[in-house]
Formats: C-alpha cells, structure tokens, sequence
C-alpha cells in the first residue's frame, strides 16, 4: 500500500508498505481525501511526544470497501469520517463523559498495521493514517455519514472543523452575547471563529500575523481583526476593545506557549481561556503564580475539541450541509499522495488546509 510515513524525525516519504491483514473489528477505507493537519508536522518535527515510525495524517473521509466479519457500526459503500479519538462508549473514561480519552482508543492508537524493513511494526496517526490510497482501521475509528458533501470537507471536519467548533461548543460553551478572542487562523482557529458567530457571540476578536487569513476571518463572522503582535501590546489592544475588562473566552488556536499567556492576559478576569493548539512538549507556560489566583480565570486544555465523535461529526456534517459553517472556504489546496507536495504544504503560511486526493 502506497502510505505517507515518518520513520525517524524530520524524515518523511510516501512509499509501499506491506499492509498486515484486517482483524474481525476492522475496516478498509477508500481515502477519498485527506487533510494536513499543524498537528502532522509537529509529529515530523519531534514536538509531539510520538513514536516513530507512524503513517501520518488524520483528516480522513472515504467509503467503506471490506469489513470484518463482527463489524457492525458500517458496511461497504458506506461514506465515513475519520474519528482521531476512537471511543469504546464503557470504560472509566467514556463513561464519566470523556471519550476522547477513551482506553480502547489508546490501544488502538498503538495498534500496527504496516511492516517496515520485515521486523519493524508500523501503526496510524490517531489509528487513521490517511496520508494513504486506503487505510485499514477499527471500526470505531470511523463515525458513517450520510451526506453528498464533497470528501475534501469531510476530511478537514475530522479534526480542524472538530477541534475548532469543539473548544468552543463543548468546552467553553460560548452563550449568545459573549466576547471572545482567537489567537491563530489556521484551520482550527476559523473553526473556532465560526463556531463563536454560530453560538452568538457578540464580538469576535480573531488575531494573526497574515493579512488574508485576518480577512477570511472577518468573512467568516469575526467583528474585529488584529495583527499578531508582543503580549502586552496584543493584550492592550484586546482591552481597548472590551471596555477594559478583557474578553469573556480565549483560545488559542496557534500551538504556541508565548499566544497561550497572550490569550490568557486577554481574557477578563474571572473568564476562560482554552488552549486548542498542541505547542511543543518542551516548551513551558510563563504565568505569574498570584496571577493564576487572583485573576480568577479558568485555564482549560480543550482536547481535539472534547468531540463525542458519534454525537459531534453528524451535528458538523449538517451545519456544514445548511451552510451554517462554512467548510468549503477552509480548503485551499489540493495536492496528490506526493512527500514533496506534503513538505511543501508545511511551509506554506498563506493557505488554510491542503487536502491530499490520493
Ligand atoms: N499570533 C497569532 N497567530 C499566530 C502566531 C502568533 N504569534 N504565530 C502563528 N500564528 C498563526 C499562523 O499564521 C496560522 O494561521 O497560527 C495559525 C496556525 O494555524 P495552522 O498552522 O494552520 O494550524 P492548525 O492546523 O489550524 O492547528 C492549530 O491546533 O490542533 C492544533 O497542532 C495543531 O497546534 C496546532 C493548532
Ligand atoms: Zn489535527
Ligand atoms: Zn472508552
């Protein structure tokens, strides 16, 4: 099987692999297309604490082509989106209301499914691996819909769209008339920006260092834009704009920790801050210890948007269907299975998602 796979840090080809033989629980998904995620690159780069080798991508969206014998959430034909955390529904985690921490979904997470130089086993970003031509997953990897959306929006609503409308439907729970700001507009950050427009937030404050992606952004339901700049400068300007007080929600959409304290300092005290973006592991958070106390403010870590995937991607699938989100306007670029193009997509900061079609 043709697959795009890391095999040491910083080194990345597509190339045939031995694909292992499905499991009764298994299925083999047709990539119709593929996202590249920040979170795929910062797997390539060491900064996330992962394993190698992995076949990366998780912005998946196919159709079903083989099933198990014991499989019973799809069958063949049908079109599915890629769930980057697979959910059991029994255990500790899932039943206390978190299944994107699931413990089956760490196992399968671990499960291999290539062989590499005939002894080396290799699993799946997020038991998906989409940078593939097909993918064999268990089936609580995949969540079916029934939708004629094009694949490249399904695919980037397995994780930008997820995670972005995540933060800020299931963690922060923005209510109507409420001020946010959002650090970072990639493609989890215009999620963001149009998940707060949908929750009816009053004021939109999106922030970044490109110009169109700061317009996408007012496109997209934003009221205010601003230039990414120094902390206290940012944060000034935030205030400025919310009677001094500071905005009720934060996120932090850019996976860095200096945008974390910016977007903590520009939340109003006794208001929320939610960090979406993954920084490097070994970077560390630089906040003031009476500040975390007296500034009341509720720090939280929304992970992959805490997405129930069997409740949240079919929710997504039919706003995005009736033009509530607008998904389309998240695809940029569209490339082949190719490693050039994948490197080269990394680098390009001007464009929101490229999607692989294999
Ligand atoms: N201030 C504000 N925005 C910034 C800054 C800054 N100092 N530096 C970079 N950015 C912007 C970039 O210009 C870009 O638009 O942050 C955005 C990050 O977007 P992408 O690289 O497209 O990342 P995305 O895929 O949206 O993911 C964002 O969430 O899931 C995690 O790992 C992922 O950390 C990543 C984050
Ligand atoms: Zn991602
Ligand atoms: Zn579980």
């Amino acid at each position: 099987m043709r697959v795009g796979y890391a095999d040491a840090v910083d080194a990345f080809k597509v190339d045939d692999l031995p694909a292992l033989p499905p499991g009764p629980h298994d299925v083999v998904v047709e990539i119709g297309a593929s996202g590249i995620c920040h979170s795929d690159h910062s797997v390539l780069a060491g900064e996330m604490p992962f394993d190698l080798p992995l076949v990366l991508g998780h912005e998946l969206a196919g159709t079903i082509v083989e099933t198990g014998p014991e499989v019973t959430r799809v069958r063949v034909g049908d079109r599915v989106i890629g769930a980057t955390k697979p959910a059991c529904g029994h255990c500790w985690w899932c039943v206390r209301g978190h299944p994107y921490l699931c413990s089956e979904g760490v196992r399968l997470w671990n499960t291999p499914r290539y062989a590499l130089d005939g002894d080396r086993a290799v699993p799946l970003f997020c038991g998906l691996g989409s940078f593939a031509e097909a993918s064999t997953v268990h089936e609580l990897s995949v969540v079916p819909v029934r939708s004629d959306l094009p694949f490249e929006q399904l695919a980037i609503m397995g994780c930008a769209v997820a995670t972005g409308a995540g933060a800020v439907f299931n963690t922060a729970k923005v209510r109507p008339g409420d001020e946010v700001a959002v650090v970072g507009l990639g493609g989890v950050g215009l999620a963001v920006v149009q998940a707060a427009a949908l929750a009816g937030a009053a004021r939109i404050v999106a922030v970044d260092p490109v110009p169109t992606k700061r317009l996408l952004a007012l496109e997209l339901g934003a009221t205010d834009a601003l230039d990414a700049a120094p902390g206290e400068e940012l944060v000034g300007r935030v205030q400025e704009l919310t009677g001094g007080r500071g905005v009720d929600v934060s996120f932090e959409a850019a996976g860095r920790v200096d945008t974390i304290t910016s977007a903590y300092r520009m939340a109003r005290r006794a208001g929320t801050v939610v960090t979406v973006g993954a920084p490097d592991s070994a970077s560390r958070l630089d906040l003031g210890g009476w500040e975390a106390v007296s500034s009341g403010k509720r720090l939280t870590g929304s992970i992959a948007g805490e997405t129930h995937a069997d409740r949240d991607l079919p929710t997504l699938v039919r706003l995005a269907e009736t033009g509530r989100l607008d998904v389309g306007r998240l695809v940029t670029h569209r490339i082949g299975l190719s490693a050039d193009d994948i490197l080269t997509s990394f680098d390009d900061h001007e464009g929101i998602r490229t999607v692989i079609t294999p």
